[in-house]
């Protein structure tokens, strides 16, 4: 039995810092663990200029703690009115990374996304021509589309057509939750992939809803029925490099959880790569992980995979009911859990 586990150092390709106390609470969790990580512009007000998203980034690095080698990678969140100029010089100068769909209202902080994904149509023809990757939160948000059909209803109508009317734009289908989605993913080429997050692993919507509702379970896109879980875990840990480590860990505070409209959103970075490493022990795929989670990313954001090592080992790994985070409470994934692998070393 494999008991210690040494891969490159891994990357985080969509995750939330939130501003502020709760931003410079949370970046050392991330830190610790990962050497990038593609950070939501999802903010009140939203990072929607490159001057934003500059400023943004120096608060980020300055929260960064001493020693620790971390790079934050910027996105621009799309609304109706994106300036394309703005958004290409951005990407220039290294700026941006990636660029952020958000349907208007389908998530936290998206009131200001897109309100006809059509409209943006001239950007998305910008991005294409300019090789700037697409990052997509994937559900419409009709009233008459039930919660559960919102991922699988948003290929049919957006992302097919997207993928269709720009055929070389690389585009991320963000925090997977359905076959349909894995289907849509396998069935297009290399220039479309897909991030997947422990919480989707791990948990189906029982998690959520049976023995008492369970708030810090609640993230968007919702997590679905047991068959879109296992075709998840068996997506993550295939090899397919169309597949790779996302978390979406979104923090939001205890009362901001446990409340009559509690918001969606899993706070995970603190376990994040003990929780991944659990489902490719559990799966047989320990040998998987590196790609799943230190090699398809870069290898899709065409940039260098990372030269240091991290080290895992087979150890538990006690997570704790809740944290402190700004004088407040939050509760993370896996609350009161033990999971049974520990990051040991962040340098191999
Ligand atoms: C995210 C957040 O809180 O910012 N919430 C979530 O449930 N995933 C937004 C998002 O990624 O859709
Ligand atoms: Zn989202
Ligand atoms: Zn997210």
């Amino acid at each position: 039995m494999t008991d210690t586990l040494t891969i490159r150092r891994p990357d985080d390709w969509h995750l939330h810092f939130r501003d502020g106390d709760v931003m410079r609470g949370v970046v050392p969790y991330t830190a610790r663990q990962f050497a990038r990580a593609i950070v939501m512009p999802n903010l009140s007000p939203p990072i929607t200029t490159s001057e934003m998203a500059r400023a943004y980034r120096d608060r980020i690095v300055a929260a960064v703690p001493n020693g620790i080698d971390f790079t934050p990678l910027m996105t621009c969140y799309l609304t109706d009115t994106t300036d394309a100029d703005d958004l290409a010089r951005g990407a220039s100068e290294g700026v941006f990374t990636a660029a952020k769909l958000y349907p208007a209202n389908a998530t936290t902080n998206s009131a200001h996304g897109i309100s006809d994904v059509e409209r943006i149509y001239p950007v998305l023809e910008r991005m294409e021509a300019e090789d700037i990757v697409l990052c997509v939160h994937g559900e419409v948000t009709d009233d008459d589309i039930d919660v559960f059909d919102r991922e699988a209803e948003f290929i049919a109508r957006h992302l097919r057509p997207i993928a269709k009317a720009f055929p070389k734009l690389r585009i991320v289908f963000e925090h997977i939750t359905t076959k349909d989605a894995i289907d849509f993913v396998m069935e297009m080429g290399e220039n479309v992939a897909a991030t997947i997050t422990p919480q989707h692993l791990h948990i189906n919507r029982n998690a959520m809803l049976v023995g008492g509702i369970q708030p810090h379970n609640y993230c968007l896109p919702v997590a679905k029925r047991e068959i879109h879980r296992l075709a998840l875990r068996k997506a993550a840990t295939s090899g397919a490099p169309k597949f790779f480590l996302g978390t979406d860990s979104a923090p939001h505070l205890r009362h901001a959880k446990e409340s009559a409209c509690g918001c969606a959103g899993i706070f995970n970075a603190p376990h994040a790569l003990e929780s991944y490493l659990e489902v490719f022990d559990d799966e047989n795929a320990l040998d998987r992980f590196e790609g799943f989670a230190s090699v398809h990313g870069p290898a899709f954001y065409k940039l260098p995979a990372n030269e240091t090592q991290i080290t895992l080992k087979r150890r538990d790994c006690a997570v704790t009911a809740s944290l402190d985070l700004t004088n407040e409470e939050i509760v993370p994934f896996h609350a009161g859990q033990t999971l049974r692998w520990r990051l040991v070393s962040a340098d191999g």
